[in-house]
């Protein structure tokens, strides 16, 4: 075992929905360790910024734009990467949308697609991609962001928390089929983390003290709180875990 459980010398990983949130805290926490980051989101200006932050903090970091929701984003990222790495270690599949807050028998077709497309479709050919090229390298690890909503839905957010559920399914499906392989996988459940996906609950006091009354520890999560879980989970520290799905959130779901 090497004296570093933590050290990513030498690894090449890709985080989605990286340009801000937890993503960005969880891209600039593997660069420290040694990666070299492909920082992703839709918009490249956002990833760009990170990538130079990263960059600049002397570690290592590009960016490339990939919308999770569209298969030829998919692909061209994978393109991208099997010609200028030739493999890839590391996937978080962390980007997701959450389009849709109200009563779940009020859930439109547009609601659901998108929901559908980027959270669950979206996550599962990023993660069959990087499972073909960890294959031939006989390694890899893949953690997928889902939310404490997979295991209780939360109040009008019927589809998301759907959605999250079959994270933890998809989770436990790669990890049964990938572990023979070399390939781990597992995901990070966050409670309420203070970013702008969850900017409707921080802006609304009422409903802000609903939720913060119901978290043990009395308070919600910075992003970066959520990063260190994912270190955990790519790094040889966790050498034997495949298929956990780690809740983060304070207390909420004891
Ligand atoms: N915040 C919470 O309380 C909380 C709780 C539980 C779970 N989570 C989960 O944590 C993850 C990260 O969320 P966050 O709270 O950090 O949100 P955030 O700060 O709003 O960041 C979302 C990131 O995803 C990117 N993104 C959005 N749609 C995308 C798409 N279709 N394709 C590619 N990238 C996309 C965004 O950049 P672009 O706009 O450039 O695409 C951004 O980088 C999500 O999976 C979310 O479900 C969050």
């Amino acid at each position: 075992m090497p004296t570093n459980l933590f050290d990513l010398s030498g690894k090449i990983a890709l985080v989605t929905g990286a340009s801000r949130g937890i993503g960005e805290e969880i891209a600039g926490l593997l660069a420290e360790q040694g990666a070299h980051v492909i920082v992703s989101s839709r918009k490249i200006d956002g990833c760009q910024a990170v990538a130079d932050a990263i960059t600049a903090a002397g570690n290592s970091a590009e960016a490339f734009a990939c919308h999770v929701g569209n298969m030829d984003d998919i692909s061209a990222i994978f393109a991208h990467i099997k010609a200028s790495h030739g493999k890839l270690d590391i996937l978080v599949n962390n980007a997701a949308t959450n389009p849709y807050f109200g009563h779940i028998l009020d859930t439109d077709l547009g609601a659901y697609n998108k929901t559908v497309e980027v959270n669950i479709r979206g996550y599962f050919f990023m993660s069959i991609e990087a499972g073909k090229l960890m294959r031939e390298q006989g390694s890899g690890v893949i953690v997928n962001t889902a939310s404490v909503n997979a295991l209780q839905p939360g109040p009008m957010q019927g589809i998301y928390s759907i959605s999250k559920a079959a994270v933890v399914s998809m989770t436990r499906s790669f990890a049964k089929e990938c572990g023979p392989l070399g390939i781990r996988v597992n995901a990070l459940l966050p409670g309420l983390t203070k970013t702008k996906f969850a900017g409707a609950l921080f802006t609304n006091d009422d409903i802000y003290q609903t939720a913060i009354q119901g978290i043990p520890m009395g308070r919600h999560a910075e992003p970066a709180e959520m990063a260190g879980t994912v270190l955990y989970l790519v790094s040889d520290a966790s050498s034997y875990t495949n298929g956990e799905c780690i809740v983060v959130d304070g207390g909420l779901t004891i």
